[in-house]
């Protein structure tokens, strides 16, 4: 596909193509400014490509497709609403089920994410860490095929961060959703991935992809202690060097 924003008519993407298999986990990996965000408003529906197709199991995304899941860096939680009628919203908006279903679910998915004692609090009680749990379970709940991740932990302290990317494994290998994590730090990047991709800037488009043979289940002693874990950090860390280089060449 290729696409430019109508304003600049500056190329984003030329002749760019990524293909996800089902349950697969890509992680996109890239310096600011180089197309992530513009990449999952192009995923999610929200922009539409000038040239070529996106399809979600054979049919073009459109806003709102059911099949599309959100998390995105800031939970963006009602303040006014519980954990539970927070994860429960989107259930409401897309009519699922009787209201007694919809607590049911919205409770199941906070358990989930671990926090089902929390439920009927508003967000100022909880952590930064704890919204941003309850954001996963909202998008969760409406049981996405592919849940697309904009930097989603990129403002929580490393323990949160850690352990909230153990929390995502592991409702991930339960759920077996397809799973497109944005983030620019290259350990998360590949703790998380089956697959990472290195985007360059515009209108470079993919400028490498490794595939991330670590075992799984993952762990944090363990996978970052894997010899092959270095490797790929500094496999990846060059790519991203370049990427930076071939920057000030432009600038
Ligand atoms: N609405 C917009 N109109 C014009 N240009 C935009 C718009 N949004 C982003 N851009 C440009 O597109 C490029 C990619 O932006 P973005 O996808 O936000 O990058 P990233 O998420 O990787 O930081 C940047 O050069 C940015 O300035
Ligand atoms: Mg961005």
């Amino acid at each position: 596909m290729g696409f430019y924003y109508p304003e600049s008519r500056r190329s984003i993407f030329e002749r760019f193509s990524l293909e996800a298999r089902p349950g697969e986990f890509v992680a996109v990996l890239g310096p600011s400014g180089c197309g992530k965000s513009t990449l999952l408003n192009l995923l999610s529906g929200f922009l539409r490509p000038q040239a070529g197709h996106i399809t979600i199991d054979g049919a073009s995304v459109v806003p709102e497709h059911p099949a599309l899941g959100y998390v995105f860096q800031s939970p963006n939680l009602f303040p006014w609403l519980s954990a539970l009628e927070n994860v429960r919203f989107g259930l409401r908006m897309n009519r699922k089920g009787s209201l007694q279903e919809q607590k049911a679910v919205a409770l199941h998915f906070l358990r989930l994410v671990g926090l089902g004692e929390h439920a009927d609090e508003p967000p100022h009680r909880l952590s930064g860490g704890q919204r941003q749990r309850v954001a996963l379970a909202r998008s969760l709940a409406l049981e996405p095929r592919l849940l697309l991740m904009d930097e989603p932990f990129a403002a929580l302290d490393a323990m949160t961060r850690s352990s909230l990317n153990d929390e995502l494994l592991r409702i991930w290998s339960s759920l077996g959703q397809t799973v497109l994590f944005i983030t620019h730090d290259i350990d998360e990047a590949i703790y998380l991935a089956d697959r990472v991709l290195v985007l360059g800037l515009p209108p470079t488009g993919i400028t490498a992809e490794v595939t991330i043979d670590l075992p799984r289940p993952r762990d944090q002693r363990g996978t970052r202690a894997n010899p092959l874990f270095a490797q790929l950090r500094e496999r990846l860390a060059e790519q991203i060097a370049a990427v930076m280089i071939s920057n000030q060449r432009v600038t």
